[in-house]
């Protein structure tokens, strides 16, 4: 079993749980993921490492309560354990000193920004972060990614925060300005990264983004997590989690991710708290 130390709430509906799992954070790499399972009768769901800690062997993940599992997970308090916790998984970020990088986090996606944009920093890059959200309540950890950012923007959607619109403007603005750009990292929801990639392609700029497939046993054996890439099938769990943006095929991706829509909110209204 897996023991919750900390449990935050960092809006209505989105939960930052620090979670003791010495072995997982030992090995821990930004970019990586876990997969944890809530109970014996629970489905396994894949979350991004948000920040892990090797001397207090801890892992934190962030989630959104948008789903039967994560709003279950969301009902779990500090002292309570998890199942499962299945880790560290997928490839590590390819960290080096790029020049100028650019991380933009959407929503819950600003959770695996963070250590992939810390690092980044830390490899001597100039690192310009935009994060946003779609309104100011879902917004967070705005101080920590500044911390880690020679610059930070910050948009949401309805203006109540921020700079009124959307990420992929003021990367488009940076552009239109003439300013140089080596690397794109996007995390955050799967419209949010198709247009950070379509706004760099003309340009050539490489793009990084990161997909948080269904999966089940994620060790490239179910084949749930599959992507196209390129034209190829890949696993998210063991190619990924970290694809080229302008190769990823976006609309394949959705498509899956609508499949499941129904049997969620069945299952969503059939159990809370
Ligand atoms: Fe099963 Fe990736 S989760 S192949």
């Amino acid at each position: 079993m897996y023991r919750i130390l900390r449990k935050q709430a960092l809006s209505e509906n989105i939960k930052l749980m620090e979670i003791e799992a010495p072995l997982v954070a030992r090995n821990a790499k930004a970019g990586q993921f876990i997969i944890l399972r809530v109970d014996e009768k629970g489905e396994r769901i894949p979350l991004t490492i948000a920040d892990f800690n090797k001397e207090k062997g801890t892992i934190t993940i962030i989630f959104a309560e948008v789903g039967y599992t994560t709003q279950k997970l969301g009902c779990l308090n500090e002292g309570d354990a998890v199942l499962d916790f299945v880790g560290p998984l997928g490839h590590e970020s390819e960290i080096d000193n790029f020049g100028h990088v650019v991380c933009i986090g959407g929503g819950v996606g600003i959770a695996p920004m963070f250590p992939i944009t810390r690092e980044l920093y830390k490899a001597g890059n100039r690192v310009t972060s935009i994060i946003g959200a779609r309104c100011k309540d879902l917004l967070f950890w705005e101080e920590e990614m500044r911390a880690v950012s020679q610059t930070l923007h910050v948009t949401t959607d309805d203006g109540s925060y921020g700079r009124h619109g959307f990420v992929t403007q003021v990367l488009q603005e940076m552009i239109d300005q003439g300013e140089k750009i080596d690397l794109v990292y996007a995390i955050g929801p799967l419209p949010m990264m198709r247009a950070v990639a379509e706004v760099t392609r003309p340009y050539g700029i490489k793009t990084i983004v990161s997909l948080n497939s269904i999966m089940v046993d994620g060790t490239g054996m179910c084949g749930a997590c599959r992507v196209t890439v390129g034209g190829e099938t890949k696993f998210t769990c063991v190619d990924g989690p970290e694809f080229d943006g302008h190769l990823v095929d976006f609309a394949e991706q959705m498509r899956r991710a609508q499949i499941f829509k129904d049997e969620e909110a069945r299952a969503r209204a059939a159990g809370s708290c």
